[in-house]
């Protein structure tokens, strides 16, 4: 098995998933940047982070596969949303459709993983998408809001973490 791990990861969650996982299943984790050419590797497990439904990274490691044969493919989202909720995992598979393509996504298996958010360190251009988007949930009356939105909303400006390398499990049944 060629299999390689590729990460995208701005604030190191997705990079701490990738990490562990690497060091169970012995195989390298990259980051997306540091990706040449995808040529013979038959197992790509990519591991992202969610930003506005967007998995950071993935387009540009996709689009450095070979055209004419796919790789076994593992898909692991990181995000604040609870995986553990249907309309959570509803939600990011219904964006990733958008962004994996149909050859793929035959053949595709996807996991969801829990991240966190420190605003502390947080990027301006992110600071600014975060208090746009907190400005609008709280349009909405709180007893109306679903958990994701409310942790959202309540974490917002603070510091939480939900990395939980437990919840790998799954994603090292796939690869051992
Ligand atoms: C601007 C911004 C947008 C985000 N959008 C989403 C989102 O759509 N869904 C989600 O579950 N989490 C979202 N998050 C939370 C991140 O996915 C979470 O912080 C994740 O752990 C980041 O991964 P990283 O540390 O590997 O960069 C967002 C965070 C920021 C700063």
């Amino acid at each position: 098995m060629n299999a390689l791990i590729v990460y995208g990861s701005c604030y190191g969650t997705s990079q701490r998933y990738a990490q562990a996982l690497s060091q169970k299943t012995g195989i390298p984790a990259r980051p997306f940047r540091q990706v040449g050419s995808l040529d013979g590797v038959d197992t790509l497990v990519y591991i992202g982070g969610l930003y506005a439904g967007t998995v950071m990274g993935l387009k540009q490691t996709l689009g450095k596969l070979p055209k004419e044969k796919h790789p076994r493919f593992l898909l692991a989202t990181v995000g604040l949303g609870d995986p553990a909720r249907e309309e959570t995992v509803q939600t990011i598979r219904a964006s990733l459709a958008k962004q994996v393509p149909e050859a793929l996504q035959k053949s595709a298996v996807y996991f969801h993983l829990r991240g966190g958010i420190d605003y502390k360190v947080l990027r301006p251009k992110h600071k600014l998408m975060m208090a746009m988007f907190i400005r609008f949930l709280k349009k909405k009356p709180r007893e109306t809001m679903d958990p994701d939105t409310r942790t959202m909303v309540d974490t917002y400006g603070g510091a939480v973490d939900f990395v939980d390398l437990e919840s790998l499990a799954p994603l090292i049944a796939q690869l051992t």
